[in-house]
């Protein structure tokens, strides 16, 4: 695309949850860049809740993203926000219609659905963008560039820890929407393709060879603590449980705030819908007595072409905060913790600390400036029509994709995976 746009963008939402909701927030504090036009979302509180926040005429509020496919509303892109196994065919009947498209991540839970998306991306020509937020973050972009200057050689290994922290993985993994890889996908598909992304992005190359270990280890029902119930509210033990559903969310409503991830629990900030949701919802079941499946700590060894290595570890078991990074050079070695880096030159002996202005890490406080980041960049490449604003393309996000799909079946199968 080359044209140049002078005007703001006009974006349609599908699924008006919690990630469109985040990313539509920009729309409020940049009203001259963007203007959401039109939503998608069969449940009618939320469409409409959606629709009175973001100033969506009603005509243009729809209950589900295909109504809205065949109305036609005239919009600039379309941000496909809707659940993980809902993101293949809009995709596609989008882009046939000539839509640009910002696609939630992950593209698809299968390489089958990965290569339908790649082929409609390129035959329709649309700006294409998935939200690997973390790509965007301030932290990511002086990463890079410290990289760049050859501060600590040429990058040898790479070691990432991210840390899903205990309360974000019972609220997503165990209760929540994400908990069943038949249902949603794989824990390290869902919550670790930012992870695998950023690493091929900062590592550059070609990834060679790719194993896995992991496993559900703790979330099971043969660990369930004596005399504990099958939901919190009437359990003998939730005092001394850290899992208990309701200290977590009583604690985010009495800040007042109906944000992630009690906006998944309840749609009104009220301790009496609060304890209908627990007492009948599926977040106040006890975290040993759900139908959960998906792993609680994993690894995945990376093997690049030219002799380099790369591993990522994703756990249950933690606080909630930035991934932790260690990336080791010829010349020295970068360690961040998400917030602050420090370099550390062999020639010098010496660390130097660098301060990076990252806000919180979890998706309410909008992944460090990765969420806003994104959608800068986006408009950005829409208005100018050049495309380099978005850090991966088509390509470059199926392979992010196939890496983590060999790291299952590796872990699966107990095997290496060659990736060429
Ligand atoms: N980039 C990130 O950091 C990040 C973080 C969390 C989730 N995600 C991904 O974003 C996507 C959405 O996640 P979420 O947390 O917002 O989930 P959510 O459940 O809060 O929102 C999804 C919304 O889609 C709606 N929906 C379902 N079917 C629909 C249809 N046919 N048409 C229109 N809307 C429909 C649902 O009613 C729901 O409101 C998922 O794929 C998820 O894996 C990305």
């Amino acid at each position: 695309m080359s044209k140049k746009n002078s005007k703001k963008m006009r974006l349609a939402v599908l699924g008006a949850g919690s990630r469109g909701r985040a990313y539509s927030e920009f729309s409020l504090l940049n009203p001259d860049k963007l203007v959401i036009c039109a939503v998608a979302e069969p449940n009618e509180f939320r469409r409409n809740l959606f629709g009175e926040k973001f100033g969506v005429p009603e005509k243009y509020r729809y209950s589900s993203w295909r109504a809205l496919l065949q109305d036609k509303p005239s919009a600039d892109a379309v941000l496909i926000a809707t659940p993980d196994r809902d993101h293949v065919e809009p995709v596609v009947a989008f882009s046939d219609l000539g839509y640009n498209i910002l696609l939630e991540k992950p593209m698809s839970v299968d390489h089958e659905g990965c290569v339908k998306i790649s082929e409609a991306v390129k035959r329709n020509r649309i700006l294409f963008g998935i939200c690997h937020v973390l790509l965007y973050t301030p932290h990511t972009q002086l990463i890079k560039k410290l990289l760049g200057t050859d501060r600590i050689g040429d990058v040898v290994s790479l070691q990432r820890l991210e840390p899903v922290g205990y309360w974000h993985y019972v609220h997503s993994y165990v209760r929540g929407n994400w908990r069943r890889e038949d249902t949603s996908s794989s824990m390290l598909l869902a919550k670790s393709c930012h992870d695998i992304d950023w690493i091929l992005h900062v590592m550059g190359g070609e990834v060679s060879s790719v194993s896995s270990f992991g496993s559900l280890n703790h979330f099971r029902k043969e660990n369930k603590p004596e005399g504990a119930s099958s939901r919190c509210f009437n359990c003998s033990i939730e005092a001394s449980c850290p899992f208990s559903a309701p200290r977590f969310y009583s604690k985010i409503l009495k800040e007042g705030n109906l944000i992630w991830p009690l906006d998944t629990v309840i749609d009104e900030l009220s301790i009496e819908a609060l304890d209908i949701a627990l007492q009948s919802g599926p977040y106040g079941r006890c975290v040993y007595s759900c139908d959960n499946n998906v792993v609680d700590n994993q690894v995945v060894n990376l093997n690049f072409s030219e002799n380099r290595t790369a591993s990522l570890s994703v756990l249950a078991f933690t606080d909630v905060s930035h991934r932790k990074t260690r990336i080791f050079g010829t010349r020295g070695m970068l360690d961040t913790d998400g917030n602050k880096i420090q370099l550390y030159d062999f020639l010098s002996d010496t660390w130097e600390k660098i301060e990076v202005d990252s806000s919180g890490a979890s998706a309410s406080e909008g992944h460090g400036g990765g969420d806003f980041g994104l959608m800068t960049a986006y408009i950005k490449a829409w208005e100018t029509g050049d495309h380099s604003f978005i850090k991966r393309n088509i390509e470059e996000s199926c392979l992010s994709h196939e890496v983590i799909f060999a790291a299952e079946k590796a872990r699966l199968e107990n095997t290496v995976k060659n990736m060429v």
